[in-house]
């Protein structure tokens, strides 16, 4: 709810009030963005503008005396009128680079499309407030979006030249928002290849933190979301700001305390991705920052953002939609495959259960490794003499979906598109552009490419035997032409391709991918509704990643897959059961060579897909609660995903320890009054677990990794422990449901939990 009254502002959702107004020198400032307020006392939170001490620039005396710039509580700071701090704003042009602007009117309206940009659905009403520098000729209008229903506050800008002289934006972010210290932390994530989502947090000193990107998209190297939490805040209790931005480009996030402990945060596109000049009339829109604030810990982030993806920012028509269970041939196959392997992969998917065949990288040009065939969206006939569609009859007569990768933005040098257009990728006309995996970039910016690119994936797409699409993107953008906006330009560019796309073929499923997970954000979430976390399948690195990228986004956009037991990545063995249980936490698919598994494997995956086909929904759309953390537990990770009936428990092990103690899961959430059926999911231990102590029990000499073990182990496993009863919402809710010690070298009975280093279960609580 938006309510204007003269000259101050209450946006109002249901659990959060932002409180802006125009003070004396014709400034916006906040006044309040945390709990909401009564109406009846916003008056109350009004913040005594700043005193100007010692050498401080007095704004303007004849208004007010003490008022000075770096001491209000701005909303967009601009440089050289003595506010020194971080600006949001840099223009330059001939009559100068100071710009200066005071309010000038407000109005509401509900929210309008962005044009250019992916700009989230559902009700929200947006308060507008025009503020001008008449003497540079230079609007500049703070858009401030209400998403009631999930606590969410939108907000961007559009500058715009009412003068009669060009100018040129040398910064614009979408955010400032200003907040007094009170002993906060910026926690936010940094990462690489196969290594996203790592955790990074400060406290926040008196310091100018930047963080974000520079190399073209959004990137593992710092996601656009973040939080800033009080540093007693936990994960169900404590003040947390949560952050992000809808755009996929390199981009800036600041955060600046000075010295007297007022903070200033800001979200945008990266300066150095962006220096654009406006022509009179010209206006220049920013992509949308998003935030929330919670009172509720870390978790209480997770809510809102994830109602606001699922709700307002993946493409309607398959907002919590039940995402299908995929098998991707990738890392079973690689690159080498060929129809008959495909045909007795696609079976033994459906045999297992799954949904979906996605035939990953190779099967276009010629495409046998890495440094060739991108851009030749033609049909490799050695390998798939019956093309795609051929293939694609197969994989659906079995009752599978079938999906195709592409990498569309990419050009290899050898490839016949670069042969007969050299000049569109990415370059600057000096120097020889650099490769990356040994391809290229196509320059989005032109026209013409976009339409080749519409036009090679409708050819496919139109076909109607793809319904699925995994969409990569396997290098960063470097050698770029000499235009200050370019990198700006590129992802406008991405958006008109895979907005068209999405729009001429509203039934097919968009993975977005980007060498793993270095474009997940909430601009290709809103055309592509789930995204790959990451090219490192092993599931204790997936679990931490999959930990991070939960407090932004929902396991709905986490497309998740068990893939072989000797993890390729980290070349770490876990089991496939364990493998499972983490996968299982979002959207589920299987990545191996499954034509290998033996029989007892293949019975395990088979259960394992019904599990996940019965609790889908709660896994996939689940309200998500972290119950306890490596850091905060004991080497524990315990994730709990709940919706009205039931609540499902991943309890990810970190390294065994010579003294477990006994164990309770800390539930939270379930309905007091309810009585719920508990139990653990069945899995087994290998025989291979126990080394030389099988012997222990065996009747004959078992010798380790013999040829008897290898051979018992294909056909006999042993049960692991088991856990069943009922009992009431209070109580678990209490902590006090016993799930028994870990294997501690004695002492071996139907209770004992053996995990191993890494290992996981799941938990099942269903309503009575
Ligand atoms: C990187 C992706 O993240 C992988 O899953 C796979 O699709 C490869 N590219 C294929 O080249």
């Amino acid at each position: 709810m938006i309510t204007i009254n003269e000259k101050t502002f209450a946006l109002s959702t249901r659990e959060t009030t932002l409180l802006l107004r125009v003070n004396e020198i014709g400034k916006v400032v906040c006044d309040h963005y945390g709990r909401r307020l009564e109406h009846d006392d916003l008056a109350l939170a009004a913040v005594p503008d700043g005193v100007t001490t010692g050498r401080t620039i007095v704004y303007d005396e004849k208004q007010s005396e003490k008022l000075a710039l770096p001491s209000i509580h701005g909303e967009y700071s601009t440089p050289f009128k003595g506010d020194d701090y971080s600006p949001s704003l840099e223009i330059v042009s001939d009559k100068g680079r100071l710009y200066d602007f005071v309010f000038v009117s407000a109005l509401s309206r509900p929210l309008e499309k962005m044009e250019g940009y992916p700009t989230p659905h559902g009700e929200a009403e947006e308060l507008i407030l025009l503020c001008r520098d008449e003497k540079m000729g230079a609007e500049l209008e703070l858009h401030y979006a209400v998403f009631e229903d999930c606590d969410v506050i939108g907000k961007f800008v559009l500058v715009r030249n009412v003068g009669e002289k060009p100018f040129t934006l040398r910064r614009v972010y979408s955010s400032q928002f200003c907040l007094e210290d009170q002993g906060y932390v910026l926690h936010a994530s940094y990462g690489s290849w196969a290594g996203e989502f790592q955790r990074a947090e400060t406290p926040i000193g008196h310091f100018r933190y930047e963080l974000g990107s520079d190399s073209g998209s959004s990137s593992d190297q710092h996601n656009p979301f973040f939080m800033v939490r009080r540093d007693d805040a936990s994960l169900r209790t404590g003040a947390v700001y949560g952050f992000n931005l809808i755009y996929s480009g390199s981009h800036r996030i600041v955060v600046e305390k000075d010295a007297f402990g007022l903070i200033r945060i800001q979200q945008g596109i990266s300066p150095r991705g962006l220096e654009k000049t406006l022509a009179p009339g010209d206006t220049f829109l920013t992509p949308m920052a998003v935030l929330t604030y919670t009172h509720n810990g870390l978790n209480g982030i997770s809510k809102h953002m994830h109602a606001f993806v699922n709700d307002h920012v993946i493409p309607t028509r398959f907002a919590r939609v039940p995402r299908p269970i995929a098998f991707n041939n990738w890392e079973g196959t690689y690159m080498k495959f060929n129809e008959a392997k495909l045909h007795s992969l696609a079976k033994k998917a459906k045999d297992l259960g799954c949904e979906l065949f996605v035939l990953d990288d190779g099967w276009f040009g010629h495409r046998d490794a890495d440094n060739s065939s991108l851009g030749d969206w033609d049909v490799y006939k050695k390998k798939l003499p019956h093309g795609i569609e051929g293939i694609s009859k197969y994989v659906r007569k079995l009752g599978l979906k079938f999906g195709l990768w592409f990498e569309p933005e990419m050009a290899s040098p050898d490839s016949h598109l670069l042969e007969q257009h050299p000049d569109w990728v990415i370059q600057d006309g000096i120097h020889e552009p650099s490769l990356g995996r040994h391809q290229l970039v196509l320059d989005l910016t032109k026209k013409e490419v976009r339409d080749y690119l519409f036009d090679a994936l409708s050819n496919h797409l139109s076909t109607g035997c793809i319904d699925f699409v995994k969409w990569d993107y396997n290098r960063t953008i470097c050698d770029i032409p000499n235009s200050g906006s370019f990198l700006h330009d590129y992802i406008l560019g991405l958006y008109d391709l895979v907005g068209r796309l999405t729009k001429a073929f509203p039934d097919v499923l968009f993975e977005n991918c980007a060498s793993g997970g270095a474009r997940n954000d909430l601009g290709m979430f809103s055309y592509f509704p789930q995204g790959w976390v990451s090219d490192d399948t092993d599931s204790f690195e997936r679990a931490k990643m999959q930990l991070e990228m939960s407090f932004g986004y929902p396991q709905s956009v986490m497309s998740n897959h068990v893939s072989a037991k000797t993890n390729h990545q980290m070349l770490r063995k876990t089991g496939f059961g364990t493998k499972f249980d983490v996968a299982a936490i979002g959207v589920l698919g299987y990545e191996m060579d499954i034509s290998e598994l033996d029989s007892i494997e293949e019975k395990a995956i088979k259960s394992q897909i019904e599990f996940y086909k019965k609790h889908r929904e709660t896994l996939q759309f689940g309200i998500y609660r972290i119950l306890d953390t490596f850091e905060h537990g004991h080497g524990r990770l315990i994730v709990e995903v709940a919706d009205a009936n039931k609540a499902l428990v991943t309890y990810v092990n970190y390294v065994q320890t010579p003294h477990p103690g006994n164990e309770t899961l800390p539930m939270a959430g379930l309905d007091p009054e309810a009585t719920y059926a508990y139990s653990v999911r069945p899995e087994y231990h290998s025989l291979k677990t126990f080394g030389s102590l099988i012997n222990q029990v065996s009747p004959v000499h078992i010798k380790e990794e013999g040829v008897l073990v290898n051979v018992l182990s294909r056909f006999r496993g042993l049960d692991a422990e088991g856990l069943k009863g009922e009992a009431k919402g209070c109580t678990l809710n209490a902590g006090a449901l016993q799930i028994g010690r870990q294997w501690a070298g004695t002492g071996y009975d139907d209770s004992t939990r053996i995990l191993l280093d890494f290992g996981a279960r799941i938990y099942v609580f269903e309503k009575k």
